[in-house]
């Protein structure tokens, strides 16, 4: 694959590139843990970060990250630019690449992204869409070598909604072969277009079915996220409804045998998507997991200023 300016989707990207980032994250991370401050690639950089969604973990983890590795962001927050209300898309990413070395971004629609890329002449950072979420999968690959010791190979279960989250699941899958299974209601499928492609790339093993019990069987991560994303809040009561059964809990973790670790990309809603118990059971990794969005995004921001 070609070289490429921005960080969009896990599958604009080839395997080798994929797993030298996840081997580059863990190289800096064990240098920013020994407390060593002395690695500043980013020194005299400037970094924009655009939220027209809520964040914690994608706004903290970015501007730390980029400010212990010697640079400066700045936070957008949803009423600072208004993007598409006070400005267009096209005319933000044209003005914020003349003052800033990376554009982050997190947004709804997806074409949002896709156009700070086109109009940005320094490259743009997907921090979350109503399609995708890459920066989270690479975070959740690399928890997955340090806890299991290995990515590829492993048998991934996500159970609740086929939302942005398994979108970036599948696109890895269509460049690191693993197992991934999807166990979502019926209606509640992944978009259509990223399954054929994920099945076309004949790299994993791809399934989604509707009955989460069967899915979780001998798997390595059953992973679980919220059942209404950002932007559908006013269907969490009948969301609540129809994922009946696509709780996360311990029978289910039971099911899915003495090996399975519990993943989630929080924010979790307990006793919603996840029971208490298992989101606070030994083998639930989801603190290890947000840390390392981090260290999976440094990397990804040494790659796309090529340091
Ligand atoms: N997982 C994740 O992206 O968290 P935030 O929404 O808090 O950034
Ligand atoms: N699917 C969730 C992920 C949050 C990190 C959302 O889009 O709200």
């Amino acid at each position: 694959k070609v070289a490429l300016k921005d960080f969009l989707h896990i599958d604009d990207f080839s395997k080798d590139t994929i797993l030298k980032m996840l081997d580059r994250a863990i190289e800096v991370k064990a240098l920013l843990k020994s407390g060593d401050r002395s690695f500043r690639p980013f020194e005299g950089k400037t970094m924009a970060m655009i939220f027209t969604k809520p964040s914690m973990r994608t706004r903290v983890s970015f501007e730390t990250g980029f400010t212990l590795l010697g640079g400066h962001a700045t936070y957008l927050g949803p009423d600072d630019i208004q993007m598409g209300k006070r400005e267009e898309t096209r005319d933000i990413a044209r003005v914020l690449c003349r003052y800033n070395d990376i554009i982050m971004a997190r947004v709804f629609a997806h074409q949002d992204i896709l156009d700070l890329a086109k109009y940005s002449t320094v490259p743009v950072i997907n921090g979350l869409t109503d399609y995708n979420h890459p920066c989270q999968i690479m975070a959740d690959a690399l928890t997955m070598i340090e806890h299991i010791g290995r990515f590829e190979g492993t048998k991934v279960v996500y159970v609740g909604d086929g939302n942005n989250i398994v979108h970036s699941w599948l696109l890895m899958a269509s460049v690191v072969p693993f197992h991934f299974v999807c166990a979502c209601p019926k209606g509640f499928e992944p978009d259509a277009k990223t399954v054929e492609k994920a099945r076309k790339a004949g790299i994993s093993k791809i399934e989604i079915t509707n009955d989460p019990k069967e899915a979780v069987k001998g798997a390595d991560v059953v992973y679980s996220d919220v059942w209404a994303s950002m932007g559908q809040k006013e269907e969490a009561e009948y969301r609540r409804q129809v994922f009946k059964g696509f709780q996360v809990n311990q029978e289910l973790m039971e099911m899915a045998g003495s090996k399975a670790f519990f993943m989630h990309c929080l924010p979790a809603e307990r006793g919603v998507e996840v029971t208490e118990e298992v989101i606070e059971a030994p083998n639930s990794i989801v603190f290890p997991q947000a840390e390392n969005r981090m260290h999976a995004q440094n990397a990804i921001m040494l790659h796309v200023l090529g340091k």
